[in-house]
Parts: C-alpha cells; sequence; structure tokens
C-alpha cells in the first residue's frame, strides 16, 4: 500500500474535520471534493472574489446530499480574524488555499495581494495557532524561485523574487517558519508549479495556459503562444495537489513538518509540445477541430523562460508519488473542459 492509500484509508476509518480556505476556488473545491468522498468533515471558507458558487454546486452534485451534509460554508474574507478564529473552531487540519493569485496582476496590486496573502495569512496562521490545529498546510508557489537560474529548482535554493505576488508566498513561509520556532506550531509550505484540473477558471486575461487553450480549441478561438514555444514548465496535474495536501496534514514523520516541498510532477514540457499534446486530444475527441495551429506572440515581460522541479524531498519525507501525468490528466479533465466551453 503507497503511504497515501494508507492515509486515506485510515481517514475513511477515523474521519477528520478540516478547514479548506479558498475553497470555491479550483484547488479548494478539487480538495472539499476528494475530502467529502472520504467521509470527512469540511468546513469552508472563502469570500469567492476569484471562487465561484457554481464549483461547489459542482462538488455537491459530485459528492451527494448525505456527503454534502458534512460540509460547512462560511462566506468570508481572511483579512477578518474574527472570522478566521469561528473557522479554526474545532478543526483538526487545516488546508489554506485562499490567495490573490496571478504573477501579472500583482504588479499592479501589491497593497491588495499584501492585505489577502500575507495579512489574511497571518491571520489564519494565528487563529489555526490558537485553537490547537494539529497542522497548518498552505499553498506557496514555484514563485519564490524568482531569478535563481538553476534547474530543477531544490527546495534551499531561491533567487530574488520578481513579483509582489512571489513576495507574498516568500513572507508566508518566513511566518510558517517562525512560528514553528517561536511557538512550536507545526506547518507545511506546497509550492504548487503549474497546476490545472477541472474547475480551474479558463476565462479572464490572467487564465492559466492550459484551461484557456483548450478553451479556444474547442471554440476554434485562436491560441497564443508567448515567445517562441521552448519555454518550459512543469504541470502538474491537480490529483497529485491533493495527494500532497493530504500527506502534509497527517504526515507523522517529525522531520516532515515545518518544511516547504515542490508539488510538482517533476518534469519540464515545453509549450510547443503542451500544444501538441492538446490539440492531438482535442482531435482524438472531436476530429472536426483538427488542424488548428497556434499564434506566436511577443515573450510576455516578467515570465520566467525554464520551470522544472526537484521532487525528491516531498517524495522521501512525504511519501509524495505523483499518480497523473500530463497527458492522463489532460484526458481525465477533458469532459469538464469540454461541458465549461459549452
Ligand atoms: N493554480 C496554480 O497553478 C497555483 C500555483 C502556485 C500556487 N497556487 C496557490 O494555490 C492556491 C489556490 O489557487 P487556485 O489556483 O485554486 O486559485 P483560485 O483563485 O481558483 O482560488 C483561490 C480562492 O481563494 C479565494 N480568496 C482569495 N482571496 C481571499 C480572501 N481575502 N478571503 C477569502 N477567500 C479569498 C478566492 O475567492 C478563490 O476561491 C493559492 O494560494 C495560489 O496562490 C496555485
Amino acid at each position: 500500500m503507497s503511504p497515501y492509500e494508507q492515509i486515506r484509508s485510515e481517514l475513511a476509518a477515523s474521519p477528520k474535520t478540516w478547514l479548506v480556505t479558498g475553497v470555491a476556488g479550483f484547488i479548494g473545491s478539487n480538495l472539499l471534493e476528494v475530502l467529502l468522498a472520504l467521509g470527512q468533515r469540511v468546513v469552508g471558507l472563502d469570500n469567492f472574489c476569484a471562487g465561484k458558487r457554481g464549483n461547489l454546486d459542482e462538488v455537491r452534485a459530485l459528492a451527494g446530499p448525505e456527503a454534502w451534509r458534512r460540509f460547512q460554508m462560511i462566506e468570508a474574507d481572511i483579512g477578518d480574524a474574527a472570522a478566521c478564529r469561528a473557522a479554526c473552531r474545532g478543526a483538526d487540519y487545516v488546508l489554506h488555499q485562499a490567495a490573490l493569485g496571478s504573477v501579472p496582476r500583482s504588479l499592479g496590486d501589491p497593497l491588495g495581494f499584501h492585505a489577502s496573502n500575507v495579512t489574511g495569512f497571518l491571520n489564519l496562521l494565528v487563529a489555526a495557532r490558537d485553537a490547537g490545529v494539529k497542522r497548518f498546510v498552505y499553498a506557496s508557489s514555484s514563485a519564490v524561485y524568482g531569478d535563481d537560474p538553476e534547474m530543477p529548482k531544490i527546495e534551499e535554493r531561491i533567487g530574488h523574487l520578481l513579483s509582489p505576488y512571489a513576495a507574498t508566498k516568500r513572507v508566508n513561509e518566513v511566518y510558517a517558519d517562525t512560528f514553528a520556532r517561536a511557538y512550536g506550531f507545526a506547518s507545511v509550505g506546497l509550492r504548487y508549479f503549474n497546476v490545472f484540473g477541472p474547475r480551474q477558471d479558463p476565462e479572464g486575461a490572467y487564465a492559466a495556459v492550459i484551461p484557456k487553450w483548450i478553451a479556444s480549441l474547442l471554440r476554434r478561438e485562436p491560441v497564443f503562444i508567448n515567445g517562441d514555444g521552448e519555454t518550459t514548465r512543469d504541470f502538474c496535474f491537480i490529483s497529485n495537489v491533493v495527494q500532497a495536501n493530504l500527506l502534509a496534514a497527517t504526515t507523522a514523520r517529525p522531520e516532515a513538518a515545518n518544511q516547504v516541498y515542490n508539488v510538482a510532477l517533476g518534469k519540464a514540457t515545453t509549450l510547443n509540445e503542451l500544444f501538441r499534446i492538446v490539440s492531438d486530444l482535442v482531435r482524438g475527441q472531436q476530429p472536426e477541430l483538427a488542424g488548428q495551429k497556434p499564434v506566436y506572440r511577443e515573450f510576455r515581460s516578467g515570465d520566467i523562460r525554464h520551470s522544472c522541479a526537484d521532487i525528491a524531498k516531498a517524495r522521501r519525507l512525504l511519501g509524495y508519488t505523483p499518480t497523473d501525468g500530463l497527458p492522463e490528466g489532460l484526458a481525465s479533465a477533458f469532459g469538464w473542459y469540454r461541458r465549461s466551453a459549452g
């Protein structure tokens, strides 16, 4: 039995209470779906600034009425310390996902990003500490690697940060580390690389590349590649991210707590390769959509050229083993992409 299978069967046998912040967003709603399927009790917190009620409706339909009764929603902003305290009360574990995303958006709104991603984070960290939760797992980001050119990325070596968003995520790590030393409070930071899967928003100027491209292909709209297409990213399917969260929350190994981990597939894919895989998938499902070509345009300023994670630390200390690669993840999410583009 893998560590993840082991922990799932333990949780199913002995359900716990989880607080998932950002529960109406992409990653939060996927965590909710898996936790409810495992028989857990879940409190969700979201202010719906980016998350969607439709994401929760989808999870409710997938979970069914019995499981849905184990979910309690708190609509609030993590800037509200009292709401954070109420949400943490009785929680065994916190999976903190609520944050403003997008590197380019943060360049125009550093104060807004600080309010949600730093002040909001600290409110929740204090509330979780005071409520005595067993573990505080939080979403960090590959953005903390900044301008460090080394590849693959290892946790101990980061560069200069290139955006307010990256700064907020790094400050989260510093606070979590400080709370471990100052108060003995146990947390784990997960540096997500490019996550994809169902319920990732395909719309808007800051949409992630995979849902945006698939929606464009399905609608016969142009697909833009910024630069020459040889830029690489480490695309990580959501199932692997859910796995990392559950392992990080429950690991009993003391040396695994108070750490940051890369959460990725550990494999670089160029945008040109991604376009081939995505367009083959679309063509396989809908042959009438064959023959679409990407449109190359200028590099986007601020984009790093290459990104690929070394996931050895998460493998070693958490027992993290990605189960879905890029093609498998795309194939399993395709039905959702088609429905959302329809
Ligand atoms: N998706 C990725 O590839 C990726 C990569 C690196 C890090 N992350 C991090 O993972 C986490 C989840 O990302 P996601 O892709 O699901 O984004 P998302 O925007 O879909 O979800 C974030 C959720 O947080 C909520 N939220 C934001 N600010 C809030 C506030 N002040 N109070 C309450 N709720 C608030 C939003 O309404 C939304 O539902 C974020 O912390 C993000 O920075 C994501």
